[in-house]
């Protein structure tokens, strides 16, 4: 008989456990890549995890983030999963899925923001948070920007634009975004204060919300000289200011106008802590502030590349102002509700910048969608800008046609501001703040931009190029109304 001695060469069995690790290896990078690991066999969205860590966040932070959701959408389908910046994730551009996520279902995802954020505005903020406190201070937040609220604010930011047009126009070069920053800023504080503030309080304030602004987007480093331990400084000392304030309103009696004076009106098991107002307050000025202006410079750069389209905003608000000028006044919110044509420029600029691409949510359970598993802790991103770009709702959808919106769009698809529980309480005012602007700037002046005009810088919202530097020309009357 023949025995076959069992004792093999060292070299043989270190071969031996090198392929079984590598084989180990391989088999776990497949199934992370699609996703299986932690889900048995239930049936995740396809889509590929990337690289282990890492995940594809570098494919995405190093693209045109438009190629990289739409490349995905045309392999994998409007349901697809990733895994960025450390989070598996789940990403969505079917406008019926994005409403459960947002709408129906709203309640099984939680929105979630970068920590530094939550940090320096303030973890009381509205944004933050779901069911009833959230629904509470959405319904107070909301009741100060509908239109009802917002109409006897028209004045004063007409005021506002009739402050800042002769700077910009004595000025060598606006940039554009930048001055947009300091109108929106202005509206904000009105819309928040009221007309309480005095000028060395707003520029006060001002100060201290521009060292915060800087660190958002920093890592939550708490070490001496990093941008956020500067912004965390500036943030208490504007919560002592904003302290101050709320205690002299407290104790006056007079609240005063703005969504602080609706704030403070509150009684009994309705009132809010002054940390809560605090937060709150600097939460809806951080919405209001970059958004409103990205939005406005695009608009800006929009009229400017079509010529034509500007011909038909300045034929439309030359009516208004001819009216205005019979009756010796400034425009009214009845003025404004009376300009389809800026309307819809406005409702495209929206579209084609989409400067909120998409927005984060998390997954509070494991939640089965049209047959897909989104497990429990999963982000979630309904892809605003890749429905606002689809061409089954958006015919020729890079082409900048403000006429697409003669006809409303289908429910679901345009969502520049969001849908649902957590949509945008400003867009009125917001959607204002641009009417009244372009008024004056079309039928007074003429601009042209500076430099290279294509173009896009991030910021953190995709803008054009250094802000867009323009040069206004006045080209009428310009009449001072209400300045
Ligand atoms: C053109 C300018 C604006 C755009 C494009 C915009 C867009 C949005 C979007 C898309 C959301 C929803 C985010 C999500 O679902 O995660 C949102 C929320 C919000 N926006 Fe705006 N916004 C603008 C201006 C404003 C203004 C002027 C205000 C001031 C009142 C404001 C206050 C807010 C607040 C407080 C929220 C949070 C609502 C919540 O969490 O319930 N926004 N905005």
């Amino acid at each position: 008989m023949c025995v076959v001695s069992l004792k093999l060469p060292h070299f043989v069995l270190s071969q031996f456990f090198g392929f079984l690790l590598l084989v180990t290896f391989v088999f776990s990078f497949i199934r992370w890549r699609h996703g299986v690991a932690k889900n048995g066999n239930r049936r995740l969205p396809p889509g590929s995890m990337g690289w282990p860590y890492i995940g594809e966040t570098l494919s995405l932070y190093t693209q045109n983030p438009n190629s990289f959701f739409s490349r995905r959408q045309r392999r994998y389908g409007k349901m697809f999963k990733s895994h960025i910046l450390g989070c598996p994730c789940v990403m969505i551009s079917s406008p019926e899925v994005v409403k459960i996520v947002l709408v129906t279902q709203s309640h099984l995802f939680k929105p979630t923001y970068p920590t530094s954020k939550e940090m320096l505005i303030g973890p009381q903020a509205v944004f933050f948070h779901q069911g009833p406190y959230h629904s509470h201070l959405k319904k107070l937040i909301q009741s100060s920007f509908l239109p009802s609220a917002i109409k006897g604010s028209v004045y004063k930011i007409e005021g506002i634009v009739l402050n800042l047009l002769p700077i910009w126009e004595n000025a060598h070069t606006v940039n554009t975004l930048d001055e947009m920053k300091k109108y929106s800023y202005e509206v904000a504080m009105i819309s928040v204060f009221g007309n309480k503030l005095e000028a060395d309080e707003m520029d006060g304030l001002k100060h201290l919300y521009h060292c915060i602004e800087k660190g958002y987007n920093s890592m939550p480093l708490d070490f001496p000289g990093t941008p956020f331990k500067k912004a965390m400084k500036a943030r208490k000392l504007l919560n002592e200011r904003l302290r101050k304030m709320i205690e002299k309103r407290r104790e006056t009696e007079d609240h005063g106008g703005g969504l602080l004076g609706v704030l403070l009106g509150l009684k009994g098991k309705d009132q809010l802590s002054d940390s809560q107002i605090a937060d709150n307050i600097i939460g809806v000025i951080f919405a209001a502030h970059d958004t409103t202006a990205s939005v406005i410079t695009w608009l800006l750069k929009y009229l400017h590349d079509h010529p034509h389209l500007l011909d038909a905003v300045k034929m439309e608000q030359e009516v208004i102002k001819c009216r205005r000028l019979e009756s010796n006044r400034g425009i009214t919110w009845d003025d404004t509700r009376h300009m389809p044509v800026t309307t819809q420029v406005l409702q495209e600029t929206l579209r084609i910048a989409s400067i909120l691409s998409f927005t984060f949510r998390e997954a509070v359970e494991d939640v089965e969608i049209e047959g897909y598993l989104i497990p429990r802790g999963w982000k979630v991103l309904p892809l605003f800008r890749t429905i606002h770009y689809s061409s089954d709702f958006f015919p020729d959808p890079g082409k900048f046609d403000p006429s697409r919106f003669e006809v409303a769009p289908r429910a679901n698809t345009f969502m520049p501001f969001g849908n649902g529980a957590h949509s945008c309480p400003g867009s009125e005012l917001a959607k204002l703040e641009m009417l009244i602007l372009l008024h004056h700037l079309t039928t007074s002046f003429k601009w042209e931009v500076v430099g290279e005009a294509d173009g896009i810088q991030y910021g953190p919202f995709p803008v054009p190029k250094q802000g867009l530097p323009i040069k206004l020309h006045r080209i009428s009357e310009f009449d001072a109304f209400g300045a």
